[in-house]
């Protein structure tokens, strides 16, 4: 937590959040990688501490396999020593990959049927945000799928205090997060026991 926190208050740009996720939002993020009978490849992005990486490798099992992406060489150390070096030698028969790299030059072999995204779209420059999508949904699945996360209401209880640019911005990520679930079959879960309460949001490479 305060090795978040101080990543946080250094890196605030690419961290986007004072605190890491909760056991809940982490719950519903990894829920279709639950329901998945047989073998999955899965994909995670911007794991930070990692409360989304431990529900993934609690999923796990033999024939799976999971990469996982972070920009941020701290947030690497810190999975490696925690979590994935004791969970391969629990596991050697499972391939778990950390690629310290953006997520923007990751050299990633896919598809995956599931991709989990952690990153704070909110903070980064509308274009970039459209380019990380097309590079995710590219590398899904013909039947797979990617979630990611919003904070509840940040453009209602921004907007008053935000100047004329930062509204703009808020508008144009709302607008291609809609564009998203249209073109994307969306759907939506609210989990209010987070902090602060989050949106869970399901996109499928295919919208039918
Ligand atoms: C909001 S934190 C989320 C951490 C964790 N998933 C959670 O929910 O608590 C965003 C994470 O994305 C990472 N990140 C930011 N930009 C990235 C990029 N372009 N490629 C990969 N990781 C990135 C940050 O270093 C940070 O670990």
């Amino acid at each position: 937590m305060l090795g978040f926190l101080s990543q946080s208050i250094t890196r605030f740009r690419h961290t986007g959040a004072v605190a890491p996720s909760g056991g809940r939002l982490a719950r519903e993020m990894v829920r279709t990688i639950r329901e998945h009978d047989g073998p999955r490849r899965i994909l995670e992005v911007g794991p930070g501490t990692g409360p989304f990486t431990r529900r993934i490798l609690d999923e796990l099992r033999s024939g799976d396999s999971l990469d996982i992406v972070e920009i941020n060489p701290f947030f690497c150390r810190t999975l490696e020593r925690r979590l994935l070096e004791p969970f391969r030698r629990r596991h050697p028969d499972i391939p778990v990959r950390l690629h310290e790299s953006p997520i923007e030059k990751a050299d990633l072999d896919g598809p995956f049927d599931h991709i989990v995204c952690g990153l704070p779209f909110n903070n980064f420059p509308p274009a970039l945000v459209r380019s990380i999508f097309r590079t995710m949904i590219d590398l899904l699945d013909e039947r797979g799928d990617l979630s990611y996360f919003e904070y509840a209401g940040v453009r209602v209880l921004k907007a008053p205090v935000a100047g004329a640019r930062t509204r703009e911005l808020m508008r144009r990520h709302h607008a291609h997060a809609r564009a998203m679930a249209r073109r994307h079959a969306g759907d939506r879960t609210l989990v209010v026991a987070n902090f602060p309460p989050a949106v869970a949001v399901r996109l499928r490479r295919h919208g039918t």
